[in-house]
């Protein structure tokens, strides 16, 4: 276990990129390309009771016409979340019913993308209408306890000490509730698939979290065997959780392919990617904080409701972060699910910690306020060691240290307490705000092959996906460290099913699954080329002691899995479904933290609010690839900026489905927005956690940016404002 930190690698791919030569899957131009298009549903709820496709058939270079007249033959893959490998258990097209607005009703390939725009739109339906209901409060929308649900074996409520009794009593106290809205992830790279028949094996081109859920449920739904379908994903134009599962579009391509003997290329347009992938649910938070006088906390008490489809419970994990902040004495969380007609909402970006932190953390700053106590300064009298929703230690834990580097960075004592005390030179209203945010530590079991070649190849092929964040830089610097070679000649193999299992890539427990087990592979690999009796193999090269020896190539395997995990979580792997381990480990829970120091400036005639100024200083463990670590820090408050004050997906209840679907109208954040923000890491390895001492970062880094920014407009403003987004007409 090296404990230096990483050099400062360049991103491995970032010429390859700027020049346009990396490959995704929305690319894919292969020879006899079909291009198909979807029909989609113009109702809210109910059922096709006819379908005409004449005239969309009779277009010309129209090869295919696809509904759920034609589907026999074909099965739902099932809910990822309930054993089975898609976003949610409904797939579209397999029978009359219409679940949501926007969902899929016939599919069109044709010769080219015109002819197949052009028929999709001459699909016409009729429909038999339904009752439905698309807000948590709308008539119809049904509330189930997670706790009385079969989720409440994986995802319980948490209950330590009698919080309602103590906050009760407790002589300080804060109590509100919190909104945030529905929104979608909006990947730049839209989601598409390619789908090629070689013979009778399937091979599909796709940007995917997930290739091996996508696999497996091809296979599921198309009644194939493994061996028959491959999925290829080298690179992820963006995900954020929306491309985590198989997708309802990859089923009709595949048997588009099949139907035609043609590849199929299917580019779900944005419009259509609104309603046909998943998306954050909106959620309702009801938070209550008691403290002594000193500023103690005694209790926190956490009640949520989370929207959900009405075919799938997607769960809801609140509470599990908000627990995790402080040392809270006693706690108590409980997560509602409220049934609504939509496709199931899923793990948009740092899913539950960011509305989780919006909530905590205003809370804990109306505490500050109530106090009369500095916002940093509280914050570190309830730090703790210990886990108060478990009672273990955490293996590691540097938010306090985050605080007080952030508060120092940022020049936080020259802040005046009181709200609306700091005006700009114009008469601006400025305001300082502080939150920190938590996200949980997560290992999935990986299966990573190292190669060395003569020539100098070195090639590691590992489970895990490139979705932009950097894991390839990563996995370079991990083994170039290892193998005396420069990071640049580390060639990684990943999202590809021919190469090695593939996990999930999600949850930000990228790093922490795939590095160590590269690690472990490397150290695999000095220990076989040190067997070849070449001498000492410190610090010489891999081809040099292969070539000594006489030998063309050595490859080696290695496996790891989370602290805990049985043996057969690598056929779980294997079978493409979810295989996580953690945060709550046998002897210990692991999270990640970040503190977040935002300066906001807002105009006194117009109310328009600025963020000139972000200092987020985060305790991922060790930072395995520093620039793009820092890459991500940015881009995570980029999006806190966009959750904040831009993101929203409107809902019309009259009709159903979003209605500002497209990137001119769901609002986000442009360089025009954005100020300076300045990014600083702890850097101290979590060796408990794994050899790598990495925790993850890429999801942490979003929490808390919303709850300070909000925090910061309250400073400037005295306004409370607990409701996302934060608008100009909030301030008026
Ligand atoms: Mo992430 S929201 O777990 O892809």
């Amino acid at each position: 276990m090296s404990d230096l930190p990483y050099p400062e690698t360049p991103r491995v791919d970032a010429l390859d990129k700027v020049r346009g030569k990396l490959v995704f899957g929305a690319d894919d131009a292969r020879p006899g390309l079909l291009h198909a298009a979807l029909a989609v549903a113009a109702i809210g709820k109910g059922r096709i009771a006819n379908i005409d496709t004449k005239a969309a058939s009779s277009v010309r270079g129209v090869r295919l016409v696809l509904s759920h007249d034609s589907m026999s033959a074909v099965k739902a893959a099932g809910f990822i979340l309930g054993g089975g490998y898609g976003f949610q258990s409904f797939q579209p097209m397999l029978s009359p019913a219409i679940a949501y607005r926007g969902q899929p009703i016939a599919l069109v390939a044709a010769e080219t993308l015109e002819a197949a725009v052009e028929a999709a739109a001459l699909v016409k339906a009729s429909y038999q209408t339904d009752a439905f209901a698309v807000t948590l409060d709308a008539q119809g929308a049904e509330t189930v306890n997670q706790a009385d649900t079969p989720l409440a074996k994986f995802f319980p409520d948490i209950k330590t000490g009698d919080a309602d009794k103590i906050f009760a009593e407790a002589p300080v106290k804060v109590e509100a509730v919190f909104t945030c809205p529905q929104q979608h992830q909006n990947p730049i790279e839209l989601i598409a698939t390619v789908a090629e028949w070689e013979g009778d094996k399937l091979v599909v081109h796709e940007s995917t979290q997930n290739a091996e859920a996508l696999r497996h449920g091809l296979v599921h739904a198309l009644g194939l065997t493994p061996d028959r379908v491959e999925v290829i994903s080298p690179y992820c134009g963006g995900g954020f959780g929306q491309k985590n599962s198989l997708q309802m579009q990859t089923v009709l391509a595949a048997v588009a392919a099949q139907r035609t003997r043609r590849p199929v290329k299917l580019v779900v347009p944005r419009a259509q990617v609104f309603h046909d992938a998943s998306f954050r649910p909106a959620s309702r938070h009801h938070v209550r904080l008691g403290a002594d006088h000193s500023g103690k906390m005694l209790a926190a008490i956490h009640e949520v409701h989370a929207q959900t489809s009405r075919h799938d419970l997607f769960p809801g994990e609140y509470a599990a972060t908000s627990a995790r902040l402080y040392g809270y004495g006693s706690f108590r969380g409980e997560e509602r699910l409220v049934r609504t007609d939509t496709q199931t909402p899923g793990y948009m970006r740092a899913p539950f910690e960011h509305p989780a932190c919006f909530a905590m953390e205003l809370s804990v700053d109306e505490l500050a306020y109530r106090l009369g106590q500095d916002p940093v300064a509280l914050r570190l009298a309830n730090d703790t060691t210990t886990d108060t929703a478990t009672g273990r230690p955490f293996s590691s834990r540097h938010v306090g240290e985050c605080l007080r580097r952030g508060a120092a960075r940022f020049g936080w004592e020259r802040r005046s307490m009181a709200p609306q005390s700091m005006r700009g030179d114009d008469d601006t209203q400025i305001g300082w705000g502080v939150a920190i945010g938590a996200y949980p530590g997560i290992i999935v079991p990986a299966i990573a092959r190292l190669k060395v070649t003569d020539d100098g190849g070195v090639v590691i092929s590992v489970g895990g996906h490139e979705m932009g964040q950097g894991i390839r830089t990563a996995l370079a610097n991990a083994v170039a460290r290892k193998l005396s070679v420069p990071p640049e000649q580390v060639v990684a193999v990943l999202g590809d099913t021919r190469a090695a299992p593939q996990h999930l890539t999600a949850g930000s427990w990228g790093t922490a699954s795939a590095i160590p087990t590269a690690i472990d592979a490397a150290d695999a690999m000095l220990k076989g080329l040190a067997e070849l009796g070449t001498g000492d193999v410190t610090g010489r090269a891999p081809a040099l002691i292969l070539k000594a020896a006489g030998r063309r190539s050595l490859e080696v395997e290695a496996r790891r899995k989370a602290p805990g995990q049985p043996d057969a979580i690598f056929s779980r792997l294997r079978s493409g479904l979810p295989s996580i381990g953690g945060p709550v480990y046998a002897d210990y829970v692991t999270f990640s933290y970040i503190a977040h120091f935002v300066e906001v400036q807002i105009e006194r005639e117009t109310r328009r609010i600025r963020v000139p100024r972000v200092v987020s200083v985060a305790d991922c463990g060790r930072v395995v690839s520093p620039r793009t670590a820092a890459s991500q820090v940015r881009g995570g408050v980029v999006w806190g900026i966009g959750a904040a004050l831009r993101e929203v997906s409107e809902v019309d209840p009259r009709f159903g489905g979003f209605l500002n679907a497209d990137l001119a109208e769901y609002v986000l954040p442009v360089n025009a927005d954005i100020g300076c923000i300045e990014v600083e890491f702890i850097d101290q390895p979590d060796f408990t956690f794994n050899n790598a001492g990495a925790k993850g970062l890429g999801e942490v880094s979003m929490t808390g940016v919303a709850a300070a920014i909000a925090n910061a407009i309250f400073h400037a403003t005295g306004r409370r404002l607990r409701q996302l987004p934060i608008r100009i007409e909030h301030l008026l």
